[in-house]
């Protein structure tokens, strides 16, 4: 096991979250649950119609005794979410009607658990894709008033040493926003560090701004927009340890960082890595986990309550991981 979710997990069972799992039917969060509840990481609570869950569960041979199961369509709860789902979203045209619909899908439902507090966070995506995990987060739960941006970071924990921290990396964003501005890109760098810190104990994080020039070495707007941002960041978080424009490899290895931007308090030793746009991030962390064998951990970041995506080919282990960073994510929060 990796290292770092060695200590999420340890983090996690101090103090124990409610984290819903919308997808409550699927076998492998089926046996996630199962795996949370018997290690102690989190109280799970399984979205679905019971016989169903049951079914599931005796097909794989999981022992989900004491887990709490939800029906929507049987839940008491459902048209008070229903009542509170409208209120929230009239403005955008939502009516009575649609909200009761809306509230009988999982995800909703699960959103609402969480708006109302009856729930710490939510996991999903082992069947659901990306955009249908973030979109009702995005409606209903929000950004933290003091986050512009809901983005996320990926904790990649590499086989060198040498690299980041004891070999341990936080690249953003590398799933939600496809083309930050100037200002979001500043913003996404600050709740990175905060994640850093948060979920790897990171207590000096350095934040490079990457590009393809260091210190003004490539004239385009491209870069200027990565200069701006470096300047707004500055502006956000002014302890913060950050620069940039900088180039991957002036990030990471200290002799190319000293010589292409010498007396930075970041080049040659970064531990967080802002790429400049989705693309860019979305290659990057591939490139790092395919090539450079790293295993990688991803979180959302900014949201008012931690919701967390899965990707649909998942394992097991990659659900009991991600619910067990979400609880630490809820302690915080
Ligand atoms: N932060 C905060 N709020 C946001 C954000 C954001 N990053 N993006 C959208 N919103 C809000 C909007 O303001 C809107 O709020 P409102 O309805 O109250 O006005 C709401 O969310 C919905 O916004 P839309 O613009 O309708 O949503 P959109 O269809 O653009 O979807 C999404 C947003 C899903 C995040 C989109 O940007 C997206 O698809 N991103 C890429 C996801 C992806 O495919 N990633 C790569 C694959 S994952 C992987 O490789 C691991």
């Amino acid at each position: 096991m990796s290292r770092l979710i060695e200590k999420i997990k340890a983090k996690a069972s101090a103090d124990i979250k409610r984290i819903v799992l919308p997808e409550g039917d699927e076998k492998r969060t089926v046996q996630a649950a199962a795996i949370l509840k018997k290690e102690g990481l989190a109280e799970p609570v399984l979205i679905g119609v019971p016989s169903a869950v049951n079914e599931t569960a005796a097909s794989v041979g999981a022992d989900i005794t004491g887990i709490e199961i939800i029906d929507p369509a049987a839940s008491d709860k459902a048209s008070s979410y229903a009542d509170t789902l409208y209120e929230l979203r009239k403005a955008k045209g939502v009516t009575p009607e649609d909200a009761v619909k809306l509230v009988a899908d999982p995800m909703y439902f699960g959103i609402m658990m969480i708006k109302c507090g009856d729930a710490d966070g939510l996991v999903s995506g082992a069947v659901h894709t990306t955009g249908d995990m973030l979109r009702p987060a995005l409606q209903i739960i929000k950004t933290k008033p003091e986050m512009k941006v809901v983005s996320s970071s990926f904790l990649m924990d590499c086989p060198n040493p040498d690299l980041g921290e004891d070999g341990l990396l936080v690249y953003a964003d590398c799933v939600v926003m496809p083309c930050p501005t100037a200002e979001e890109l500043a913003y996404i760098a600050v709740a990175t560090a905060d994640t850093a810190k948060r979920l790897c104990g990171f207590t000096e994080p350095r934040v490079a701004m990457l590009s393809f020039s260091t210190k003004g070495s490539a004239k385009h707007d491209l870069v200027s927009k990565v200069q701006e941002a470096v300047a707004k960041a500055h502006e956000l978080a002014p302890d913060l340890l950050l620069d940039g424009e900088m180039q991957f490899d002036a990030a990471l290895v200290p002799e190319i960082g000293q010589s292409k931007a010498p007396g930075s308090p970041v080049a040659g030793r970064a531990n967080i890595l802002v790429f400049p746009d989705l693309q860019a991030g979305n290659i990057g962390y591939k490139i790092t986990q395919r090539i450079g064998g790293a295993e990688c951990f991803a979180v959302l970041q900014g949201l008012n309550a931690p919701c967390n995506d899965l990707s649909r080919g998942c394992s097991v282990e990659d659900i009991v991981n991600t619910v067990a960073m979400t609880a630490v994510q809820a302690q915080d929060s």
